[in-house]
């Protein structure tokens, strides 16, 4: 098994164990470290239902609290199951990219796209002209 799909392979495992009782979407995402290792998260839906949250940012958390805010992210992959357990496609939203894209251009990020085929980009390409915390200073 290649790091492709291995990374696949734990971002869809990671997918199967979402809490998503109100839209049978379950989404898987990796956050792989440039040091190696890797963090899962997937999407906990709520009933009441702004509070949910998406998978690439629960993974985001988790390798936050693994490197004490300061993790070198290489790559993150997303999976998404429908109802019946085959993946479906799962373009990563856009408060996902911005959360992604805060801690560098360069990441790539791994998604079915709504043709069917998966693909990887640098986040860059997914939000031109992100707003960054240089805006601030
Ligand atoms: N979702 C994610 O986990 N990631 C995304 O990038 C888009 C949407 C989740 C949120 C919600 O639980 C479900 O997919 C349907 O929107």
């Amino acid at each position: 098994m290649d790091r492709g799909e291995s990374l696949h392979e734990l971002a869809r495992a990671a997918a199967a164990r979402a809490h998503a009782p109100y839209s049978g979407f379950r989404v898987g995402a990796v956050v792989r470290l440039a040091g190696g290792g890797s963090h899962v998260g997937c999407n906990v839906e709520n009933a009441a239902f702004p509070l949910s949250g998406c998978a690439e940012r629960h993974a985001l958390a988790a390798a936050v609290a693994a490197t004490a805010g300061r993790p070198e992210i290489e790559s993150v992959t997303v999976v998404a199951l429908g109802p019946d357990g085959v993946e479906v496609p799962a373009p990563p939203c856009g408060a996902c990219r911005q959360q992604i894209v805060e801690f560098g251009p360069a990441i790539r990020v791994g998604f079915m796209a709504s043709d069917g085929r998966r693909i990887e980009l640098p986040v860059a390409e997914l939000l031109p002209h992100p707003f960054l915390p240089a805006a601030l200073r």
